[in-house]
């Protein structure tokens, strides 16, 4: 196993430091972002470098040019360790508190290394506090910066992020930024893995039917939680938009970005959408959003569908209408646990009733791969060495 007792150490005094830096600034409480092997502190936009965080692996400055700070270097594992840890901590990581866990992975136009699979891919793993998180499969030199993220409640006052070779002759490793932003317990999701005690993968946030001209993504500020809404882009006959505030009051406990509720996909009777995913005959959680954004839609029965997942009915409870619900420009979620047959994608389809004079229609969804994890309340922690895994 990895042991790096002097980087956990040293961890939590530099995040302490970090949050005291940024009092004044944008930075908000419990957020924590290291650029990995970085050794230049940039605090303007309060990333802390992790020359002093992680003794283990090779700092590795990419060739790229004109690509984000962040993404300029990477940490590099090609050593012979098991596993690499970073022991993420700061005032806010106390014993089940819940935290976003991003992962930045961005191997670069000219990557360090060559692959050892000839897919042309690379292939490493990821743990949280040893359980699994997934396995990364990014292609090697398309310039694609990868951001892998995880809802996680913290076992102590430390959160390990870890990375592995899937075999020992296998790929090594390697990570360009770890970030860490509190989630309140409050959140539909959150709520959900103190019910069933797991941890999330998130398979994405999209918000769909955004116009061509933009934006590719909103997150913090506009997401107070700094989820990454991707955007999914259309043509304007495909979607609907509004100026209008939108009324989140009835649907305020996800703390949703008001823009991702301006605009959304319709356009056809029935349409899918595809996701792909990484688990085999696992659960996954899935939410809806919408708000009924379009004027001419101003009575109930007029916008009416239901929702299918791999072809099973999700809407048991009755067909959505949105209007009938909540009213125009209001928010309106809906969510639900799927559980898949073998197979690793899933397609949602949204078919309209044939009395529904509107299509269907469909502002953002989010997808998250239920996980298990081990006891949530360990013994507690006294001394930093009795850590070191
Ligand atoms: C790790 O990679 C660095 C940079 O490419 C190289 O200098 C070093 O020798 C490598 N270490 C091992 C153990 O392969
Ligand atoms: C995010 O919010 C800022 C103001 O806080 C605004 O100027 C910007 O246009 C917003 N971006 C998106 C994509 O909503
Ligand atoms: C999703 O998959 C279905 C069935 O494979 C396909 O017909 C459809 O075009 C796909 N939709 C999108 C948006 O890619
Ligand atoms: C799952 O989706 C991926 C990406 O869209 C596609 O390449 C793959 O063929 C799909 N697999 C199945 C079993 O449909
Ligand atoms: C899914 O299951 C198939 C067959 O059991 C296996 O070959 C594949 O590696 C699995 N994929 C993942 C992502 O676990
Ligand atoms: C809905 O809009 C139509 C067309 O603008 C209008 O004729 C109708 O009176 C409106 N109905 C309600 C309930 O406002
Ligand atoms: C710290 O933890 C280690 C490992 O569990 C243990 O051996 C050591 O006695 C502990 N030290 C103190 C001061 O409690």
């Amino acid at each position: 196993m990895a042991s790096i007792p002097f980087s956990a150490l040293f961890l939590s005094i530099i995040l302490q430091m970090a949050l005291l830096w940024s009092i004044g600034s944008s930075q908000k409480t419990g957020f924590t972002s290291i650029d990995c092997g970085s050794d230049s502190d940039y605090t303007e936009i309060q990333w802390v470098p992790d020359n002093k965080l992680m003794s283990e692996g090779t700092s590795v400055v990419l060739p790229d040019t004109s690509i984000d700070l962040v993404l300029s270097t990477m940490r590099l594992f090609n050593g012979s360790q098991s596993k690499y840890c970073y022991s993420l901590s700061n005032s806010a990581v106390t014993a089940g508190a819940f935290f976003l866990v991003r992962a930045s992975i961005y191997p670069g136009k000219n990557p360090p290394y060559t692959p050892k699979n000839p897919d042309g891919y690379f292939h490493f793993r990821m743990l949280i506090d040893a359980d699994m998180w997934g396995d990364v499969k990014i292609l090697s030199g398309d310039g694609i910066w990868w951001a892998y993220d995880a809802y996680v409640r913290a076992k102590h006052s430390k959160i390990d992020v870890c990375f592995a070779r899937i075999t020992p002759d296998g790929d090594a490793p390697f990570v360009s930024g770890l970030t860490l932003r509190p989630l309140p317990d409050t959140l539909t999701s959150t709520a959900l893995m103190t019910e069933k005690n797991c941890f999330l993968v998130c398979l994405g946030h999209k918000n769909y039917g955004v116009p061509l001209s933009g934006p590719s993504w909103i997150r913090f500020p506009n997401d107070t939680l700094d989820r990454y809404w991707i955007s999914h882009e259309v043509p304007d006959s495909k979607l609907t938009s509004t100026q209008e505030a939108i009324d989140r009051t009835a649907d305020s406990l996800d703390q949703l970005p008001e823009r991702i509720f301006q605009t959304s996909l319709t356009g056809s009777r029935d349409f899918t959408l595809n996701w792909s995913t990484l688990g085999n005959d696992s659960v996954h959680y899935v939410v809806f959003r919408f708000s009924e954004i379009d004027p001419l839609v101003n009575t109930s029965g007029m916008r009416v569908f239901s929702i299918f997942a791999n072809g099973v009915l999700l809407t048991t409870e009755g067909p959505i209408d949105v209007f009938a619900r909540v009213g125009a420009n209001a928010a309106y979620s809906f969510g639900k646990t799927v559980t898949l047959d073998a197979g690793s994608n899933i397609t949602f389809t949204f078919t309209s009733l044939v009395s529904s004079t509107f299509p269907a229609f469909v502002a953002a969804a989010e997808v998250f791969e239920l996980r298990e994890i081990g006891a949530l309340s360990p013994p507690s922690i006294s001394n930093w060495s009795s850590l070191s895994k």
